[in-house]
Parts: C-alpha cells; structure tokens; sequence
C-alpha cells in the first residue's frame, strides 16, 4: 500500500484554503493509503511563536484535523516535535542542499520580501525539512495545495540526491496529490492572492468561523461595478469568489450565476449571499464539533500519544536505515 504523508503548520485556526487544497484529501485518502498526517509545529518556530501561542495553536489544529474527519484509527495523526527522528533526517538531508535552490525557492523570496527582519536559516531550510517529514515515512503521495508544488519538487530532488550520493535506492520520490485534476489554489476575499492565515483581517474564511462571521467576511468581499459587455473576462476579484464558488457550492448554482454574470445580469449581493450559506453549509458540521473536542482533554492527549508511538515506529526504521546508509556503524 503507497504512504501518504502532509501536514499542516501550527500558526492559527485552519481555513477554507487549507481545508480544499488539503484536508478533504486527506480524510478521502485515509481509508485508501497508509496515512501520516501531523502538525507542523517545527516549521511554525520561523515565525517565532511564544510558548503558550505555540501549545494553543497545535491543539487547535490536532482539534481541528479530528473536526473535520480525520480518523486517528485509521490514519496516524501526530505532531511533528513528538518524533525526534525527523529532526534528525533533517540534519543529513541539510549536508546536501544547496544554498542556491534553497535561495531561489519562491516561497523563500516571499518571505524575504515580506519580513526582511526575520530571514533566519530556518526558514532557508523550510522546504528541507518538508522534505524530511516526507522522506522519513518514505511517502509517495503528498495532498497539498498548489502553493506546495515546488516544495515537493525540492523533496524529490533531495531525495533522489541522497540515493545517488549513496548509491542506493532508500527513498521512492513523493508527488503533490489531489483527487482533483489539478491542485488547488483558493483564493482570499480581498480581491488579491490566495486565501492565508497571514493576509490580514477578512481574507480568510475560518472553519471555526460562526455563521455571522461568514456572512459578515463574504459580504465585504471586495467586488467591482459589475460586468458591462456579455461574456467578459472576469476581473480577479470576481473570479476569486467564483473560485470559491465552485469548490462549495453545487454546479447548477455555480452555473447560475455564471449565466448571469455572462449575460450582465448578476447581482452581486446574491452572489454573495449564496455563497455566504453555501460555505455555512459546508462548514457547519466541522464547527460543529470544534467545541466538544477542544474539551475533551483526556482525548486529544490519548489521540496524541497514539500518533507519535505509530509515527516513531515508521521513523525509526528509515532512521537505522539512513544511518547505515551514511556509514554510521555501533562499535
Ligand atoms: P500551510 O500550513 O501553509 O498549509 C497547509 C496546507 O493547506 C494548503 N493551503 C491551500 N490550498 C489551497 N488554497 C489555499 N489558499 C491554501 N492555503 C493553504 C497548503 O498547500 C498545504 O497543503 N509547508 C507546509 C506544511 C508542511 C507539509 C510538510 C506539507 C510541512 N511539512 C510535509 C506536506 C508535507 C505549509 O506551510 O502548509
């Protein structure tokens, strides 16, 4: 059975980007793969969490993985820094990546860009230690949304150096994965990029959002004067919310509105509303159980512990392999 491998980084609640681009993957791919889904909080430390933010904020994920229907029966869910192993792979994967990919590495200049303050080596070797979370379960499938792309194509780099420096095949290559033909990108309501936890207040639709909250955000999308030709492109902040569109809502609704965009009919403050209830709909059930979760210490702390025992079992054996790779012998 091929491995599966994601995660999701500990920096706040999970929105409707990650839940599209990655989590409705995962609870599909959970009872078909051998799954490992964990929280990133390793990687959340570029950013320089205090402690209580950094605990609240991986319980909120581990919260919410379970909300959403991710089975710890089935698949492992576990958190990053329970398995030690995966720093370790970190370190030898670092011996053998190069200062000019990671420097060209698009999210790596965006960051740069948007904290020339905080450009810390950690974040310099990000996607090496993506790597090495894929690596350490030897992955072959990895549901990620499309901002992950090029993350999985330096995993793969990384990996196939490794067996060519050592002249063994000890890592098969991962690929971004979604059930969908293409990964998805779901754009933020401002009218800009992508939807994201750091794009400022009202970009992101949260899956613990109250349905208020959601009305409120959808309404105050940003939109323009409306369309004045028939069948004109759509300007992107128009196009973003029909993006969002056809991932909640059903495909006559979402052609609906198409027509009546096409036909320089539609009324924004419908579109919106329907879109609204529609993202309500799909949200309420994983809101729903957020709460009981959350309370429920006893489960999260069992949940956990189950996790990073299954986990550690995988790591360990890619970990005695690598160290036998490289050379390292007991005496
Ligand atoms: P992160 O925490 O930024 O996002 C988690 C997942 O959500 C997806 N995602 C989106 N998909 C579509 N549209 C959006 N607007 C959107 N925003 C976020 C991301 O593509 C991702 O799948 N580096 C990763 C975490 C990570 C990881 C890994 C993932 C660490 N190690 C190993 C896979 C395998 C990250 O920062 O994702």
């Amino acid at each position: 059975m091929e491995t599966v491998v994601s995660g999701i980084r500990s920096t706040g609640n999970l929105h409707l980007g990650n839940y599209y681009g990655a989590i409705q993957n995962f609870v599909k791919m959970q009872n078909e793969y051998n799954c490992y889904f964990f929280i990133a909080d390793l990687h959340s430390l570029t950013t320089h969490p205090t402690p209580a933010d950094l605990h609240g904020n991986i319980k909120q994920v581990l919260v919410e993985y379970l909300a959403a229907g991710i089975n710890p029966e089935t698949a492992t869910i576990y958190i990053q820094s329970d398995v030690p192993e995966i720093a370790e792979l970190y370190l030898y994967m670092n011996m053998n990546a190069y200062l000019g990919e990671l420097e060209r590495a698009t999210s790596f200049k965006d960051k740069v860009r948007a904290n020339p303050d905080n450009v810390n080596a950690g974040l310099l070797t990000y996607p090496v230690l993506m790597a090495a979370d894929i690596i350490i379960h030897k992955a072959t499938k990895v549901p990620v949304g499309k901002d992950q792309e090029q993350h999985l194509e330096m995993a793969r780099t990384f990996a196939n150096r490794f067996n060519r420096l050592y002249n063994k095949d000890v890592f098969p290559e991962p690929y971004a994965f979604n059930y969908s033909e293409n990964l998805v990108k779901i754009p933020g309501l401002d009218g800009k990029g992508k939807m994201g936890k750091s794009e400022g207040e009202g970009n992101a639709v949260f899956l613990s959002d109250s349905p208020e909250i959601i009305r409120k955000k959808v309404m105050r999308a940003v939109t323009d004067s409306g369309p004045t030709a028939e069948n004109q492109d759509k300007p992107v902040e128009i196009q973003n919310l029909f993006d969002i569109m056809k991932v909640v809502s059903s495909p006559d609704t979402y052609n609906h509105f198409d027509n009546l965009y096409n036909s320089c009919q539609v009324r924004y403050g419908d579109l919106k509303k329907q879109l609204a209830e529609d993202i309500i709909i799909a949200t309420t059930p994983i809101r729903e159980k957020i709460n009981d979760i959350a309370n429920d210490a006893p489960y999260l702390r069992q949940v956990a512990k189950h996790g990073a025992i299954k986990a550690r079992e995988s790591a360990q054996r890619t970990i005695k392999q690598v160290r036998e790779t490289i050379g390292f012998r007991s005496f």
